[in-house]
C-alpha cells in the first residue's frame, strides 16, 4: 500500500527537479557578431516619455509617466501642431508653441494627475497623459 503512493512522490520529485534544473541553466550569452548583427533604432522601442506626432494623431495615447517626467512630442506632419491642455485639466499641463514637421516639443509634469490635450488649430486630435507619483 505505502508503495503506491511513494512511487508517485519519487516520479514528481525527478520530474520537478529537471523542471528546476532547465530554469536555472544559464542562456547563452550573446556574442559580439550578434550584437553587431542586431537591429538598431529601427527596431527600438519608443522611448516611455515620447509621443509622435503622425497623420494627426498622438501616439502612443494614454501615455502613462511618474510625476517629475519631461515628456517629448515628435511632429512627422508636414502641418505644425500644438501641445494644449485641454480646459478644466489639472494646473500645470502643457500649453506649447506651433511646432512643424521634424520638430519637437517637450513638457514637465511636475503635479500627478491625467492631462488631456488637443492641439489648437485641429481640436479634433486629443491625447492624454497620465501622470502618477
Ligand atoms: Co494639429
Amino acid at each position: 500500500m505505502k508503495l503506491k503512493i511513494i512511487i508517485p512522490i519519487i516520479v514528481l520529485a525527478i520530474i520537478g527537479g529537471f523542471i528546476a534544473l532547465r530554469s536555472t541553466t544559464p542562456k547563452p550569452k550573446p556574442n559580439a557578431m550578434d550584437m553587431t548583427t542586431m537591429p538598431s533604432t529601427s527596431m527600438a522601442p519608443q522611448a516611455e516619455n515620447a509621443v509622435s506626432i503622425q497623420n494627426y494623431k498622438f501616439n502612443p495615447t494614454p501615455l502613462k509617466v511618474k510625476k517629475g517626467t519631461t515628456v517629448t512630442w515628435t511632429n512627422m506632419d508636414i502641418a505644425k501642431h500644438t501641445i494644449t491642455v485641454d480646459s478644466g485639466q489639472p494646473a500645470g499641463g502643457p500649453d506649447g508653441p506651433l511646432f512643424g514637421k521634424g520638430e519637437t516639443y517637450s513638457f514637465t509634469f511636475m503635479a500627478a494627475g491625467t492631462y488631456h490635450y488637443h492641439c489648437d488649430p485641429h481640436p479634433y486630435m486629443h491625447g492624454v497623459v497620465e501622470v502618477t507619483e
